[in-house]
């Protein structure tokens, strides 16, 4: 890869696995995760069982990021049923996906309301992944549809460029998440483009530059090395093939090997 940015492979559990199972892929993976500073790492999971694999992973020393698939943007106090960024914070969580396809549809989670966890989550210290996706209806591979693009523009409202390498930003076309489909890598190249020039509009080229960009929907060991060579890809972001461990290691080791090349 070209860029000096650090690549980041998310598995996405969604709400999947148990205690049990989560053990299970946790030792099925421990001593086989490359130690390298070429690639970054990392797991997100259903808050309940945050703390224990985050133990899990101190304990072994895994080379393993553990993130929540949501957050709120108040710390503390009356707000019945949210996950605090502090709290996520307290535990050793590294970052949030903020703003999920599903989160968007199922719960109506609104661009301002991601915007408010961006600054939330860097405000306390947790890497903000930003998923921004395109309706199926709406979806036109040669001309990147505006609301991905209005997406982009309200979630990093207000927020200073000092913070742009610690930003990552995961497109997921809605029509390939959870399906067998995937955009051409040429679809796939030209939407990180227009992404990267939106933010280069919102935060000068130098910051944008260190976003990191990554694909999701559909990744699969068979596609996955080809997607993370593109060169504005910059990481995957991977829902029903990370729930195999095996799956997930053979997509580290060909991230890996890309980035070797
Ligand atoms: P999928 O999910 O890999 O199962 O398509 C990706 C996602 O929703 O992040």
């Amino acid at each position: 890869m070209m860029s000096n940015r650090l690549p980041l492979i998310l598995a996405n559990w969604k709400m999947n696995k148990n205690r049990s199972e989560i053990h299970e892929f946790l030792q099925a993976i421990t001593g086989k995760l490359p130690l390298t500073n070429l690639l970054q790492v990392g797991v997100a999971a259903q808050s309940v069982y945050l703390e224990k694999m985050v133990d899990y992973v101190n304990h072994h020393q895994l080379p393993l990021d553990i993130f929540s698939e949501n957050l709120f943007y108040v710390n503390q106090g009356s707000y019945t049923g949210e996950t605090s960024p502090a709290a996520l914070v307290d535990i050793g969580v590294k970052g949030s996906i903020i703003g999920h396809y599903e989160r968007r549809k199922l719960f109506k989670e609104s661009n301002g309301s991601v915007g408010l966890k961006v600054a939330a989550s860097l405000k306390n210290g947790l890497l903000p992944l930003v998923a921004i996706s395109e309706d199926t209806s709406t979806y036109d591979p040669t001309d990147i549809e505006m609301s991905p693009l209005t997406e982009i523009a309200i979630s990093f409202a207000g927020i200073d460029k000092k913070w742009a390498s610690k930003i990552v930003v995961a497109y997921e076309p809605a029509w390939a998440i959870g399906s067998d489909r995937t955009p051409t890598l040429k679809e796939i190249e030209h939407a990180a483009k227009v992404i990267r020039q939106s933010l280069t509009v919102i935060f000068g080229s130098a910051a944008a530059n260190q976003i990191r960009i990554q694909y999701g929907g559909a990744v699969t060991p068979e596609n996955a090395k080809a997607i993370f060579a593109l060169p504005n890809i910059d990481g995957l972001l991977i829902g029903r093939s990370s729930l195999v461990a095996d799956n997930f290691l053979r997509i580290i080791d060909d991230a890996l090997a890309v980035e070797k090349e």
